[in-house]
């Protein structure tokens, strides 16, 4: 059956030197078109039954859909088909969460595993993470794919000896490969990473200011300010610790500051809270210069800043006086509000003031509110543009940091821990445009190494002046220094 090409191995059929040493290929066996034919229908009919074996409910729905045609005709089939889709109308409009759980929800994952699949083998070999063994491409599983409505998550299973390392490095490769904006590498278990692709950017558009929640809703560890990229609530905790947010200028800093105002507003109208401005810029708190005047303390001088920050280390040794003993915790309660100090643009005070004994008693202040306010109820939140240690040398001290937009790559590392930038915080890449970049960020929730991406909702120049108005004029003041 098999024709033998004799001669073609052993010669340089077109070389015409006569000297020329042989050249030794390949015998060339040409196969019958009939045989090509049947090996690909038996590989077909294997498939088939394959997909069959492995889809017994596809396979039950297809055998009862075949039964009714043959007794009931179209007529059947189609009574059927507006029977399910009224079904799935009547389960949408009643039970929406059902409907998103058992439908919407599958229904998108198993799209998305499909998408996956059919694109997996071009884009993992393109991309240089299906290494060859044995003279064979060794692909990376595709194990599940988790489809939210702006972004996959699609777990992998690497192949031996290769690291989530391998796929971070090429993480940009992927993205485009898969038609997504961003791809993010998460460690999953040893062996398995999963693959973060945001598929539609959910924090594309500013998002106007939050609901003031009422004074029983305002969780001081919890505090909304924005939205996560998965669209859940972005909530920070302010009792316990410390914030550092960091972004150049522009990034929206002041979105957070007053975000985090605005979510504290009845506790501080319930006297739980009191918030201290420093504002050496001028620019920022001034605007809503009443509340801090009515529930707390406003400095924009940098001799009056130090003075208020001295005056707060004073009033915490204080209070640490009296709970020595008594209690290990904080709760704020009017007699012990918990106090909030609020740093706009800490660099002029640490970093780029010339009187240096202002700049030594500024700095000497805030590393003891950093270092001892915790325990008994007092934060620091402090914004800054540049985040080198020169220009902030007590950046440690911020358990909490919110990394904004950064001029260059290597500062997200410096906010965010070392690895931040490798792990999908990539900061420099967000959006100088206001409107799409401004109050964007990445921060590390308290579950998660992982940076997550969020955006502060926008608190207007307007919802700042209702806020004040509200708040600040005509209501009891609670907030007094404990020392006075
Ligand atoms: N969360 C947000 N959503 C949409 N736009 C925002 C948001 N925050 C700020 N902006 C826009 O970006 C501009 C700059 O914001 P902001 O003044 O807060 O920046 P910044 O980081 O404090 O800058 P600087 O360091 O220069 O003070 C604002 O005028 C506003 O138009
Ligand atoms: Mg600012």
């Amino acid at each position: 059956m098999r024709g033998r090409v004799t001669g073609e191995q052993y010669t340089q059929i077109d070389n015409p030197d006569p000297f020329a040493s042989p050249v030794w290929r390949s015998p060339v066996y040409r196969t019958p078109e009939l045989v090509i034919w049947l090996v690909q229908l038996l590989r077909s009919l294997v498939r088939l039954a394959w997909f069959l074996i492995r889809h017994p409910l596809l396979d039950l729905a297809a055998a009862m859909l075949a039964l009714l045609w043959l007794h009931t005709g179209w007529r059947g089939v189609a009574a059927l088909a507006s029977a399910v889709s009224t079904g799935l109308v009547m389960l949408r409009a009643r039970r929406p969460d059902w409907f998103t759980r058992f439908v919407s929800t599958p229904v998108r994952c198993r799209w998305r595993w499909w998408f996956y699949r059919r694109h997996w083998h071009a884009v993992m070999t393109i991309t240089g993470l299906a290494p060859a063994y044995r003279g064979r491409a060794v692909l990376p599983v595709l194990a599940d794919v988790t489809a939210a409505p702006c972004t996959d998550r699609v777990t992998v299973r690497l192949v031996s000896g290769q690291s989530p390392k391998h796929f971070a490095d090429r993480a940009e490769g992927l993205a485009h490969g898969f038609k997504a904006y961003l791809c993010r590498v998460r460690t999953h278990t040893p062996g398995t990473i999963t693959l973060e692709l945001v598929r539609r950017d959910a924090l594309a558009e500013p998002m106007p200011a939050l609901p003031i929640p009422d004074a029983a809703g305002a969780d001081l560890r919890a505090l909304p300010v924005g939205r996560c990229e998965d669209g859940s609530a972005f909530t920070v905790r302010l009792h316990g610790t410390h914030l550092l947010i960091a972004g150049a200028t522009g990034a929206g800093k002041g979105s957070y500051l007053w975000g985090l105002i605005r979510a504290m507003l009845p506790a501080m109208a319930a006297g739980l809270v009191r918030a201290c401005a420093c504002d050496p810029k001028l620019m920022e708190l001034a605007f809503g210069r009443a509340i801090f005047d009515r529930y707390g303390s406003y400095a924009a001088d940098p001799g009056a800043i130090a003075e208020l920050l001295e005056a707060a280390v004073a009033d915490m040794q204080e209070r640490a006086r009296r709970f020595a003993g008594r209690q290990r915790d904080h709760t704020p309660t009017p007699e012990y509000p918990f106090t909030v100090i609020i740093v706009d643009e800490i660099a002029f005070l640490t970093a780029y003031q010339a009187d240096r004994k202002l700049k030594d008693r500024t700095l000497a202040a805030l590393a003891t509110l950093t270092t001892q306010g915790r325990a008994v109820g007092y934060c620091v939140i402090a914004a800054l543009q540049d985040p080198r240690k020169e220009v902030l040398n007590i950046r440690n001290l911020f358990p909490d940091k919110i990394a904004l937009r950064l001029d260059e790559p290597g500062q997200a590392d410096m906010v965010l821990g070392d690895g931040a930038r490798d792990r999908g915080a990539v900061c420099d890449q967000i959006s100088s445009g206001p409107r799409t970049g401004a109050g964007v960020g990445f921060v590390r929730l308290e579950a998660d190494p992982d940076p997550v991406r969020v955006r502060a909702a926008f608190v207007s120049d307007d919802d700042i002046r209702a806020m004040t108005t509200t708040y600040a004029t005509g209501m009891p003041a609670h907030a007094e220094s404990e020392a006075a």
